[in-house]
């Protein structure tokens, strides 16, 4: 059966010694009271070996991003196989904050999936729909059309996949999905998952649900069938918060 994760998404804030801090006091505090889900934090890619270095199990590493390039001479770029070879296990994909601000596509999201697969890393591939795309009703076609750029993927990679929920008009504007339109968006991302790849492995796909969530609508968002956990900005600053999303699962 699919797991039930929580995911920090620290997208770009901390220094390196504040991003070491914030880990090393969610290693702790994980460790004082044992989560009932998966926890994952997400950094970025010059904190990733220090943090390696502070954190152990059941704490997971993931990146924000990588390269859809394998190497060579791509400046500044980060390949899949970097980010693996720091220690990490997880990596966000296709954030609507790289789909609008670095022009990032299905072609380039579907190479950067392959990539992360390829070398063990477990993708979070987000989607979601525009404010516009939701008051005009299409935001399910919108969603449908997001999940099946991996449809390329053999069944088996697909199983290995991460999808979330992230509603751009709700990610850090304090304004969150009701857990009903999540639920309803949850629903319908595993109907077209079971459409492609059947049942069962849409059963077994994890699908979080991400924007404006907190301690204080975790639990209520949880509780919903089809979401499995939750990709977390604002509130996995703060290592308390992020605790407190992570307990919703008590
Ligand atoms: P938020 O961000 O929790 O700050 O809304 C979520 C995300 O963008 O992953």
């Amino acid at each position: 059966m699919r797991k039930n994760i929580v995911a920090g998404n620290w997208k770009m804030n901390t220094v390196l010694e504040e991003g070491v801090e914030l880990a090393s006091q969610v290693n702790d505090l994980l460790k004082e009271t044992p989560a009932k889900c998966e926890v994952v934090i997400c950094v970025p890619f010059t904190h990733l070996v220090s943090i390696k270095g502070v954190i152990d199990e059941p704490l997971k590493l993931g990146a924000e991003n990588c390269s859809e390039h394998v190497k060579g001479a791509y400046t500044g770029e980060v390949s899949a196989s970097m980010v693996k070879s720091t220690g990490a296990s997880h990596v966000i994909l296709g954030h609507s904050e790289r789909r609008q601000y670095f022009g990032e596509n299905n072609e380039m999201l579907l190479k950067k999936t392959r990539l992360a697969l390829e070398n063990g890393l477990t993708p979070i591939f987000c989607v979601g729909e525009v404010l516009e795309e939701r008051e005009n009703g299409t935001y399910n076609e919108v969603v449908k059309a997001q999940v099946e750029a991996l449809f390329e993927l053999t069944p088996e990679e697909f199983g290995k996949i991460i999808i979330a929920y992230e509603p751009v008009w709700a990610i850090g504007t304090g304004k969150t999905a009701t857990s009903d339109q999540a639920q309803e968006m949850h629903a319908h991302i595993r109907k077209v998952i079971a459409q492609k790849y059947g049942v069962e492995i849409a059963d077994n796909t994890s699908i979080l649900y991400g924007g404006s969530c907190k301690p204080s609508n975790a639990k209520e968002l949880f509780s919903k069938t089809d979401v499995d956990g939750g990709l977390i900005g604002g509130a996995s600053l703060e290592a308390e918060s992020f605790m407190g999303i992570v307990k919703a699962f008590d």
